[in-house]
C-alpha cells in the first residue's frame, strides 16, 4: 500500500474515492460539510432520511454526488465528536481501510486525518493512521498451499493535512509509520513461524538478513561452544534437553558517533517452551511457540530502526533456546552456575526465561552500555495483572522508566509500571544456591523482575514482560507486533526526532 499526505479542499479532489466523518447525531464534519454544500444539500438530505446516524464504525458508500469531482464519498460515523478518543480514531480508521478495499476503489483520499482528537496533533494523527491501515491488512499465509486472495484493489490512500505549513510533518509521519509498521511487520512474521521451522537457527538467519540489508548492521552468533567459554551455564542448562542448538545474535547498528555508548535490547527467545521437566499442560501449549516474542520485538525495532537511520547506536541481541524435556534436560532441584558467577537453584524448569536472560543480561556488560532493555514473554502472572492490554515494566532506574512510559504514551503501544522493591527479593531466597529462580505464588512478575535485577547492577535497565500483549489468543490468534512501536519511538526520541521535524 502506498501512503502520502496533500492539503486540499474535498470538492477539489478527483479521487475515485473521498472519505468524510460524520458524527453522532447525524452531524456533519468540516470536510463532510463543505462536500454538502457543493452539492447543493445531497449528503444532509441523506441523514435527515436516516440512512446514516454517525455511529462509531458506520459507513455509508455514495457514488456519483453532485457537483462532486470524485466518483465515490465513503461516509464514515465517528461517534460523538466530543468522544472521540485515541482508540476510537484507530478503530475508525481500521474499519475505513477494510471498507475502502470492498470498494474497488484504487485510490482515496482520506479527510479523517482532520478529525479533532483530543491532546494530539497531526504529526501523531496520521502516522497512526498509516500504521493502523497497515496492522489491519497484515495477514500471514506463507504456510498456507491455497492462500485467501482478498480482492484489494486499493493501492493507494492520501491523508489530508488541514494546511500546506503541515505537510512536512504529515511527510514525516508517513515515513514514520512505514518505518515502524516494517518493523511491526518482521515481528509478526518471525513470531507466527511454528516452532518446527522457527527454532534458535531461524532467529539468527533473520537477524543474518539485517546485516545483508543494511549497511550498517553487522551481526555475529554466540553458539553453545563459545557459551561454554563464557561460562553461560544457566542459559546453556535450558537448551540442553533441545536438539537444536541454542544460539544468541548480537545485531549491532551503528548510526551513532563512534565513542557513543550504546542503547542495548535484550529479546527472550525461547522458540518454544515446552516447560521443560516441570512440563506445561497440553491445553494451548501452542502458544508456547510465541514465547519467542520478546526476540521477535527486538528484531523488529532493530529493522525499524535500520530503516529510519537513527544516528544512534544500538545493539540487539536474540537469546534463542529452546525449553524442551529430556534424559538430558535440566532438572528441578539442579544448582546452576551462572555467567555472572552467581549461582541459581533450578525450583521449575518452566521458570526458564529468566535463566537465558541473566546470562545475556551479563554477556552485554562489555558494551559499557548506555540502557540496557529487556523485553520478554516472562510471566503468565503479568497476565493476571495487566491483562492483553499493557505491557509489564519494571525498573530499578526512575528516568529509564519514564523515558519508556513516554515512548509508550506517544505511540499507543501501552505499558504500565509495576514496582521492584528490594522488599519482593525474599522471595527468592534458597537454602543450598545464591537463590532460587522461583518467587512462589504471589507477585510473579515482580519477583521475575527482581531476579533478573541481581544481573544487571553495571547498567541502567528496564524490563518489559509482554506476557499478555505479545499475541492474540482465539480466533484471532496471532502476534500484535508489540511493543515494535513502543520501543521504535523510544530510538526516536533518543535521537531527538520524536516531533515531526
Ligand atoms: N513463557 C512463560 C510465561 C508465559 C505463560 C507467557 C503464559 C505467556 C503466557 C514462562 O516461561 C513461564 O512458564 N513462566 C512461569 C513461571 C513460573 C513457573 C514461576 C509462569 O508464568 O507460570
Ligand atoms: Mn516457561
Ligand atoms: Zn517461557
Amino acid at each position: 500500500m502506498e501512503f502520502s499526505v496533500k492539503s486540499g479542499s474535498p470538492e477539489k479532489q478527483r479521487s475515485a474515492c473521498i472519505v468524510v466523518g460524520v458524527f453522532e447525531p447525524r452531524r456533519l464534519s468540516g470536510t463532510a460539510e463543505q462536500l454538502d454544500e457543493i452539492s447543493e444539500g445531497y449528503i444532509s438530505n441523506l441523514l435527515r432520511k436516516g440512512d446514516l446516524e454517525g455511529k462509531s464504525g458506520q459507513m455509508l458508500l455514495l457514488h456519483h454526488v453532485p457537483n462532486i469531482l470524485s466518483e465515490r464519498v465513503l461516509l464514515v460515523g465517528c461517534g460523538k465528536e466530543r468522544e472521540l478518543d485515541e482508540r476510537q480514531y484507530r478503530q475508525i480508521i481500521t474499519k475505513t481501510i477494510n471498507t475502502l478495499n470492498e470498494t474497488g476503489s484504487m485510490e482515496a483520499v482520506c479527510f479523517l486525518s482532520e478529525l479533532h482528537v483530543k491532546g494530539r496533533d497531526i504529526y501523531w494523527k496520521v502516522r497512526q493512521a498509516v500504521e493502523a491501515a497497515q496492522d489491519g491488512l497484515y495477514s500471514f499465509d506463507s504456510l498456507k498451499t491455497r492462500k485467501a486472495e482478498p480482492r484489494r484493489p486499493l493501492r493507494k490512500i492520501i491523508f489530508n493535512v488541514p494546511t500546506r505549513r503541515e505537510l512536512p510533518i504529515g511527510e514525516r509521519a508517513v515515513t514514520h509509520a512505514l518505518a515502524i509498521s516494517e518493523g511491526i511487520t518482521t515481528c509478526k512474521n518471525v513470531a507466527n513461524m511454528p516452532p518446527n521451522i522457527c527454532n534458535p537457527a531461524y532467529l539468527a538467519e533473520q537477524a543474518k538478513i539485517l546485516e545483508n540489508d543494511y549497511d550498517n548492521v553487522t551481526t555475529t552468533i554466540v553458539n553453545e561452544k563459545e557459551m561454554e567459554e563464557l561460562g553461560m551455564g544457566s542459559y546453556l542448562a535450558v537448551g540442553r534437553g533441545s536438539v537444536n542448538e541454542s544460539l544468541m545474535s548480537i545485531i549491532k547498528y551503528d548510526g551513532g558517533a563512534d565513542d557513543a555508548k550504546p542503547l542495548v535490547l535484550v529479546g527472550k527467545g525461547l522458540t518454544f517452551d515446552s516447560g521443560g521437566i516441570s512440563l506445561k499442560p497440553g491445553a494451548g501449549m501452542d502458544e508456547m511457540k510465541y514465547d519467542m516474542g520478546g526476540a521477535a520485538g527486538v528484531l523488529g525495532a532493530m529493522h525499524a530502526l535500520a530503516e529510519l537511520q537513527l544516528p544512534i547506536n544500538v545493539i540487539g541481541v536474540l537469546a534463542g533456546c529452546e525449553n524442551m524435556p529430556s534424559s538430558n534436560a535440566y532438572r528441578p532441584g539442579d544448582i546452576l552456575t551462572t555467567m555472572s558467577g552467581q549461582t541459581v537453584e533450578v525450583l521449575n524448569t518452566d521458570a526458564e526465561g529468566r535463566l537465558v536472560l541473566c546470562d545475556a543480561l551479563t554477556y552485554v556488560e562489555r558494551f559499557n552500555p548506555d540502557a540496557v532493555i529487556d523485553v520478554a514473554t516472562l510471566t503468565g502472572a503479568c497476565v493476571v495483572a495487566l491483562g492483553a492490554h499493557a505491557t509489564g515494566l519494571l525498573s530499578s532506574h526512575n528516568p529509564l522508566a519514564h523515558e519508556l512510559l513516554n515512548a509508550s504514551e506517544q505511540s499507543g503501544d501501552r505499558a504500565w509500571r509495576l514496582p521492584l522493591w528490594d522488599d519482593y527479593q525474599d522471595q527468592l531466597e534458597s537454602p543450598f544456591a545464591d537463590f532460587t529462580n522461583l518467587g512462589g505464588k504471589e507477585a510473579g512478575t515482580i519477583t521475575a523482575a527482581c531476579f533478573l535485577s541481581k544481573f544487571t547492577k553495571k547498567y541502567n535497565w528496564a524490563h518489559l514482560d509482554i506476557a499478555g500483549t505479545a499475541w492474540r489468543s482465539g480466533k484471532n490468534k496471532g502476534s500484535t507486533g508489540r511493543p515494535v512501536s513502543m520501543l521504535t519511538q523510544f530510538l526516536l526520541n533518543r535521537s531527538g526526532q520524536e516531533q515531526g521535524e
